[in-house]
């Protein structure tokens, strides 16, 4: 059987701080600005903001939406810690990086063989640099973060769940993925090729209470897996609903993509996403990438309103393509 979904596209986590989030995923992770838009459900003006790699390849985009109007609970049928790939050898860098940056950081550990550190953004969220000679994606660079050290894209995400097997059987039988070790609490699963941008992890632990479900800050909201068109995204809910998976959504306009949405039996909430025409560039050119808010159509008559809600934010120039040229241009 073909499955419709290939990796990921990308991981939107509830962030604290607007600016605080900027200047974490510009300067601390490295990530480009890639858009700066809205939350599209409900009623509450909430930033949407989206940080890439350098070709804005799906896989390697995170998205979040500062919500410092509520905490979230952290737990298990959660994501539990979001992977992005660097190059070997790079780890003492991000090392000497997070602490110039006083970025709370684990110890180095390893997971199948692989080599990471675990960070934490200001809202408590976890991350890791984890090392993969395979990934050849194009990381974004920074005045402080050369191309040797930068963050390709995502390897995977990693997901705390209470008991493995239901949802082993989710990302086996519904999505295409298959079971290719245990190391410990850890099962993994990859899809396709495997290696980056095609493995989830599941993290057992069984004692660990559920986290909240909600928007709230300091979570990581859903998962979102890439398929080429709407037609892949209708197949793949054709696939849930065959299987028994009822709850999948119908598929949604975001206005950059189309998103289906299904929660796995973990607890962890699962996207389908296709890129609409245009995609990030439908509104403004790659060199002008994340230099203003975008409202979708359906909110433009609320923008000023939004607008005046919003925190005020300032991008660095260096997570700009515009302005970035600009300052090498000088140097
Ligand atoms: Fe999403």
């Amino acid at each position: 059987m073909n499955y419709p979904l290939t990796g990921y596209h990308h991981i939107t986590a509830c962030a604290g701080g607007a600016q605080e989030d900027v200047n974490f995923f510009t300067q601390v992770v490295g990530l480009r600005m890639a858009k700066q838009t809205v939350l599209m459900d409900g009623s509450i003006p909430i930033y949407h903001l989206y940080y890439s790699n350098a070709n804005l390849e799906p896989g390697s985009v995170m998205t979040t939406f500062p919500y410092s109007r509520k905490p979230g609970r952290p737990g298990s049928g959660q994501v539990a810690a979001t992977a992005f790939t660097v190059a070997k050898g790079s780890l003492p860098f991000w090392k000497d990086h997070f602490k110039r940056h006083n970025v709370d950081q684990d110890p180095g550990a390893e997971r199948f063989g692989q080599s990471f550190i675990r960070f934490r953004h200001p809202a408590g969220l976890a991350f890791e640099v984890i090392e993969d000679s395979n990934d050849q994606r194009q990381g974004w660079t920074t005045p402080e973060i050369a191309q040797s050290e930068a963050a390709h894209g995502f390897h995977g995400a990693v997901l705390s769940v209470r008991e493995v097997a239901e949802t082993e059987r989710f990302f086996i039988d519904a999505l295409g993925f298959r079971k290719t070790g245990v190391d410990g609490q850890y099962h993994r699963f990859e899809t396709g090729v495997g290696g980056a941008n095609k493995t989830v992890t599941l993290l057992h632990e069984p004692d660990r209470p559920a986290g909240s479900w909600t928007f709230g800050a300091g979570t990581v909201h859903h998962i979102a897996l890439w398929g080429a068109d709407q037609n892949a995204l209708a197949e793949q809910k054709a696939i849930y609903e065959e299987l028994g998976y009822t709850d999948a959504s119908e598929i949604k306009d975001r206005f950059y993509f189309y998103s289906m949405y299904c929660r796995c039996p973990g607890g962890i909430l699962v996207e389908s996403c296709c890129n609409a025409p245009g995609s990030f560039e439908k509104d403004e050119t790659k060199e002008e990438l994340g230099t203003k808010l975008h409202v979708p159509p359906w909110f433009e008559n609320r923008r000023d309103e939004i607008v005046a809600s919003l925190e005020p934010i300032r991008v660095p120039e260096s997570a700009i393509a515009a302005s970035k040229k600009k300052v090498e241009a000088t140097r």
